[in-house]
């Protein structure tokens, strides 16, 4: 009688356990722990008496024979510059997100768009409620089909009767499979469900759409596995009193990371930002101290954000720091750059900065701009509209160049900007343009310009 070994494995860290535990030692996380065969009797061996019969040969790379490969068109432009170019037949992309971000929202709206019979599975909402979703967000697709349900062998039957040619699936957390005995959300019915899924999608060459909720970190709720198991995690942010949404790529197979698309949230449902620069700058009257703008690049694609700050004498005695939209921690080192190396006295100030439109930006090259709105604000002084900034700046004080600087520039220009102040050191060739690109090399530069 073969004799099967098992242990336990954390389905969070991958830490193995010789008993079971309600808690990982390693991770601290709870209920992941599942015990998993680890070897059958028979020992493994890469010798050659106990290979399989029929296995794959490999291939020279040259005699590798590329089919030309069809992408199912998602209509909205933004995401299949996201998916990079369309969705790939087979594929199975997850989408993630915030509660009541627009995940449902975007997935419905594509499946009424698409040109092709799509199979809508829902286990969030009736529907009845996803009618009336559809009907406000229009463009009805005659093919739609729409069913609720949470069971994956009960999916796979309609599947087989209906024949959908895209699958698209809200939510894997509400999914469960008779083969696992845990409840629907739980580790080992996720990772099985999508593991069904991953075999329909494969075997029948059917493009699966699945929306994932996150935890608390902001990671997709469930193993972590499942970002590896599928071939695009897409991840949809923004504020949620804002109306814009921000849709990326973490992982894809298909495409680069680079791309994001813009969405806005109105009344009728997400309608794509072709300019999404115009609208994230306000419009203003006069000029204002505290504002300047950033050109800064998301992803691929250049973006012009406005800063704002507002810097008080501190009420309390220890002054506040508060950032929206910026690290707060790089907000705190730029104040102490501008004390010591500048010599604004900013110790007994609250200073507050926001990025106007809800746009949580990580590019380094705003830091420039957040250096003037602080020394704006602090000064009373405003700067001209038509001034923007793109550079990062150091520790010492001294202003470094950012990469794609010309792109930044052009975007400058394109939406009518008259000046734009940049690192001496970017390299930036010299041709006709309406832009005047101003080099700095340091704070008191930039000081000595402004203020
Ligand atoms: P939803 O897609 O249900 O979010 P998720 O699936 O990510 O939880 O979107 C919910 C929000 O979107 C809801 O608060 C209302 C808003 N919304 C609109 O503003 N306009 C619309 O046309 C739709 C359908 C939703
Ligand atoms: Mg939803």
């Amino acid at each position: 009688m073969a004799k099967t070994k098992t242990a336990y494995f954390c389905q969070n860290c991958g830490t193995q356990h010789s008993k079971w535990m309600g808690q990982c030692g390693t991770c601290k996380e709870w209920n992941t722990i599942v015990e998993e065969v680890i070897a059958k009797e028979e020992k493994a061996d890469w010798k050659l008496e106990n290979a399989p019969k029929k296995a794959n040969l490999p291939l020279k790379v040259k005699d590798i024979q590329v089919q030309n490969e069809i992408r199912y068109n998602a209509v909205s432009n933004e995401l299949n510059n996201v998916l990079g170019g369309g969705i790939v037949p087979g594929s199975i992309i997850l989408l993630g997100g915030e509660p009541g971000i627009g995940k449902s929202t975007l997935m419905l709206q594509v499946a009424l768009s698409m040109k092709y019979k799509v199979l809508y599975v829902s286990g969030e909402e009736s529907q009845t409620q996803i009618k009336l979703r559809a009907e406000r967000v229009q463009n009805l697709n005659e093919d739609c089909l729409i069913l609720t349900e949470t069971n994956t062998q009960k999916i796979f039957k309609a599947i087989q009767i209906e024949q959908p040619e895209i699958l698209v699936i809200d939510s894997i957390q509400t999914l469960h499979t008779d083969y696992v005995e845990s409840s629907a959300g739980s580790i080992s019915q996720i990772k099985e469900t999508t593991t069904e899924l991953i075999k329909f999608a494969k075997e029948t060459n059917t493009p699966v759409l699945v929306i994932g909720h996150i935890n608390k970190e902001g990671s997709i709720a469930g193993p972590k596995i499942l970002e590896h198991m599928v071939d695009v995690v897409l991840q949809f942010e923004g504020d949620r009193n804002h109306s814009y949404r921000i849709l990326r790529a973490l992982k894809n197979r298909f495409g680069s990371t680079q791309e994001l698309g813009i969405f806005e949230m109105r009344s009728g449902g997400l309608r794509e930002v072709k300019n999404p620069s115009e609208i994230l700058i306000s419009k203003k009257d006069g000029d204002l101290s505290g504002t300047a703008i950033a050109a800064t690049l998301e992803g691929m694609r250049p973006l012009m954000i406005e800063v704002q700050a507002l810097v008080s004498t501190a009420v309390y005695g220890t002054p506040q720091r508060s950032a929206t939209g910026y690290n707060l921690k790089r907000l705190n080192m730029i104040l102490a750059v501008l004390e010591k190396r500048a010599g604004f006295r900013l110790g007994a100030k609250d200073v507050f900065l926001n990025i106007t439109g809800g746009i949580a930006v990580d590019d380094p090259a705003i830091d420039l701009a957040v250096v003037v709105a602080v020394l704006s604000s602090n000064e009373d002084e405003p700067i001209p509209q038509n001034y923007s900034f793109a550079a990062e700046v150091g520790l010492a004080g001294e202003i470094r160049p950012v990469n794609r600087v010309e792109q930044r520039i052009s975007e400058a220009e394109k939406l009518g900007f008259e000046k734009i102040f940049v690192s001496k050191f970017c390299k930036v060739s010299q041709k006709e343009s309406n832009i005047e690109v101003i080099k700095i090399s340091t704070i008191e530069d930039l000081v000595g310009l402004l203020f």
